[in-house]
């Protein structure tokens, strides 16, 4: 018999009246749906994820054995599996039993976004389950509030972000794993029977070992361009949770949100928690289609000004370390105008009156000049910015202090400590971190940004650093009750504070570093505009770290910097012309002191700087199509970006081994139009002779069959001779 259901598509908002019961929901995106039986008084159920489904595949859907699983489940009654969420409730009970009470949707600022309410069918605790769309967007972001109406507190014990079942078969999970200065390499594996989980328990630096975010990859050993994929990143900084259970049952459990170890939290009557966004995503195009997916989304709703060209900077860190002062600042702007870049960032070093901040052991906290190294002050150095036409960019590193500073002197209240414990200490074995929980330290946080955009609003970039986890558990503000809200109460103030900080300066870039790659993060960016990626920038690992990243981040996110040879965390060596061609396959910058490079490094970087501003929109907004992976180990690595229009596109290829008689795969292009014709120019070239298919055309279906012939070594004087090979091509297409 045929169910007596309501069809409601939300995107396509083709609505039906809305009955008593049985409302079908189908959450659609252009080519996805994820479909949810919420009738009322029942649990609210998912049917489906994945292709867009027509209204007849739905109304049939049941019949062809639906998922019908509990979209939120929750502990208590039959608590044998995994749940999203559990609860105490005043009375001590730890069951829960959620129904139905009604659906809504409502527009937010273009956003759809579809609410379906839940109530536990005895306790006054009401559980909304939000999924949000974006016209044209492929992404659906789903998120949980819930409100304590009982007579007393209850306890949260678990407070998923989201889940969602996925069909038990031949499923890999692609996820990112890593550790201080090898962030982000790329793992992929077939979902194993039992819990695969990845966590994060460092409180504030959430990306460096592990990322939560993974691909689910359907139909077998994970491809780039074809396959059904769906991608699930938790928009979360602090500690979290994603982990899938694989069953005795027909599906593979995947849960996401906050790490609820040590961190059960207490709602009075009346409040309400909100878990952070999962943003889930599904595509026939492999995992680059996923990736695809999530770089749009993310530059058009939250990356802070994800529209806007980023400037290509130096960064004085590699160059000078702590030895700041005005001369060498003077000098390095110089250098960097000289090369055609548009930004200088005055690194860590710069501040500090009763401690000067020479060594990484003191001074974060005292965030005045050290007029000893900068007489002229913060102006002196805009001025010479000004003359030499370039932006001027500042570090910070505002949620930290060390025990020598005047900050910790007069408020050792302010630092996260445990009662009767020594304080544990980090980087130099003095730094510690503020406890952003409380609300002076939120304001202290503020104003570290406010008064420097005041007194100098001429300030074009801020890196924001990141040096230390929570160390210990404990909060001199919170109450004793309130212990275990420490690591979501951080995350609280910190987001707080950020919001504060972007509705006063919403201009400022500013960029998301924590010791390297430890906040590149869809939770943080909605107020920062890119994340450092890591603090080693060898060329040849960040191929492979830059790769992962790609999987879920956009390039112009992605700091990417030339550095000096020999790198200063592996000691290799590298020309300049492939350290160059690395770089400018994300947010470019260099990363050394150009007092160091003779003229021929200059000559390439400055070449490089040009050639970068020329693809930069095809770079920085074109999508991304990853051609040969670094991990497959065939000797070379290949990407390409292409513009929406598939116009015009940069083509990258880096030779990652040398060996001689040594044979590599041609690479096909991706994502061209098939029947248009492409004129090829080669970026950044330095041999003698140019390309043989330099100015050539060349239709995009024989570049996406056949490749171009990449040579193995540069055609240059012999002395001129490297075991590296690296190419950037300009794919430009003629009428
Ligand atoms: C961290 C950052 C570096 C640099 C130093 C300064 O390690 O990742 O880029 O800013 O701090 O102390």
């Amino acid at each position: 018999m045929k169910p007596v259901l309501t069809l409601i598509t939300i995107a396509g908002m083709a609505m039906a009246a809305m009955p008593a019961h049985g409302e079908i929901i189908n959450i659609a995106t252009p080519s996805t749906s994820l479909v949810l039986d919420a009738t009322q008084g029942q649990p609210l159920k998912i049917m489906h994820y994945g292709d867009r489904m027509t209204d007849a595949d739905i109304d049939a859907l049941p019949s062809a054995g639906s998922i019908n699983l509990n979209a939120y489940p929750v502990y208590g009654l039959n608590p044998q599996g995994e749940a999203a969420l559990s609860v105490t409730h005043t009375d001590g009970n730890r069951t829960t039993d959620l129904a139905v009470k009604g659906v809504t949707r409502t527009k937010d600022d273009g956003a759809d976004i579809t609410t379906v309410t839940m109530a536990d069918t005895y306790y006054p605790l009401e559980v909304k389950v939000n999924y949000r769309t974006y016209p044209g967007d492929e992404v659906i972001e789903t998120w949980v509030d819930i409100t304590n109406n009982e007579k007393g507190k209850v306890t949260l014990n678990r407070f998923m972000s989201g889940y969602l079942p996925v069909r038990y078969g031949d499923v890999w999970m692609s996820s990112l794993y890593g550790t201080w200065a090898d962030e982000a390499n790329l793992t992929e594996e077939p979902l194993p029977h039992g819990v695969r989980m990845i966590k994060n328990k460092d409180g504030l630096r959430n990306t460096h070992t592990a990322h939560p975010e993974v691909m689910l990859s359907l139909d077998g050993k994970p491809r780039e361009n074809n396959g059904r994929v769906i991608g699930a990143a938790l928009c979360y900084p602090g500690n979290y949770k994603l982990f899938v259970d694989t069953d005795d049952s027909n599906f593979h459990h995947l849960f996401a949100g906050i790490n609820e170890e040590n961190s059960e939290y207490h709602l009075r009557k009346g409040e309400t928690f909100s878990t952070p966004e999962l943003a889930l995503t599904y595509s026939r195009e492999g995992l680059g289609g996923v990736s695809r997916n999530f770089h749009r989304w993310g530059r058009a709703h939250r990356l802070h000004a994800g529209d806007k060209e980023r400037k290509v900077l130096l960064n004085s860190w590699e160059g000078v370390y702590f030895d700041i002062n005005e001369e060498v600042m003077a000098g390095m702007m110089e250098d960097i105008a000289s090369m055609g870049g548009e930004l200088f960032v005055m690194d860590d070093g710069w501040f500090g009156d009763k401690y000067p901040r020479d060594v990484d052991n003191s001074s974060l906290g005292d965030w005045v000049v050290d007029t000893n190294k900068l007489p002229n002050g913060i102006n002196g150095l805009l001025e010479t910015a000004r003359k030499n036409g370039v932006k001027f960019g500042i570090w910070i590193e505002p949620e930290m202090t060390n025990t020598v500073s005047e900050l910790y002197e007069k408020h050792p209240e302010y630092i996260i400590k445990a009662p009767n414990r020594e304080v544990v200490k980090g980087r130099g074995g003095t730094q510690l971190v503020l406890d952003m929980a409380n609300p002076k330290v939120q304001d202290i946080v503020f104003q570290i940004v406010d008064t420097l955009m005041t007194k100098y609003p001429a300030i074009d970039y801020i890196k924001w650093d990141s040096n230390a986890p929570i160390m210990e558990h404990g909060s001199q503000y919170l109450t004793a009750d309130e212990q275990s809200h420490l690591y979501i109460d951080y995350h609280k103030g910190l987001a707080k504070t950020l919001d504060r900080i972007r509705a006063a300066h919403p201009d400022v870039t500013i960029q998301a570093c924590a010791s390297g790659g430890g906040r590149a993060n869809w939770g943080i960016l909605p107020w920062f505009d890119e994340f450092w990626t890591s603090d080693n920038n060898d060329a040849l690992q960040r191929v492979f770290m830059q790769w992962g990243t790609s999987y879920f981040y956009p390039a112009i996110a992605m700091g990417s910097h030339i550095s000096a040879s020999p790198n200063h965390q592996t000691f290799r060596r590298i020309p300049t012309k492939f350290r160059a061609d690395v770089a400018m396959s994300g947010r470019l910058g260099l990363e050394m002191q150009p007092r160091d490079m003779n003229d021929e490094d200059k000559a390439i970087c400055r070449q490089a700087i040009k050639d970068y501003k020329a693809i930069r929109p095809i770079v920085q907004f074109g999508d991304l199509y990853r051609l040969l992976s670094p991990y497959d180990r065939k000797g070379v690595a290949s990407l390409m970006y292409v513009t929406p229009e598939k116009d015009d596109a940069v083509f990258y290829w880096w030779k990652i081994e040398t060996f001689m008689g040594q044979q590599l795969p041609r690479v096909p292009m991706a994502g061209l139009d098939p029947d248009k014709t492409y004129r090829v120019t080669e970026l950044n070239r330095i041999d003698n002779q140019p390309l043989p298919y330099e100015g050539k055309t060349f239709t995009g279906r024989y570049l996406m069959s056949n490749g171009l012939e990449m040579p193995l070594t540069y055609k240059v004087d012999y002395h001129k001779n490297t075991d590296y090979a690296s190419r950037v091509l300009r794919l430009t297409a003629v009428d």
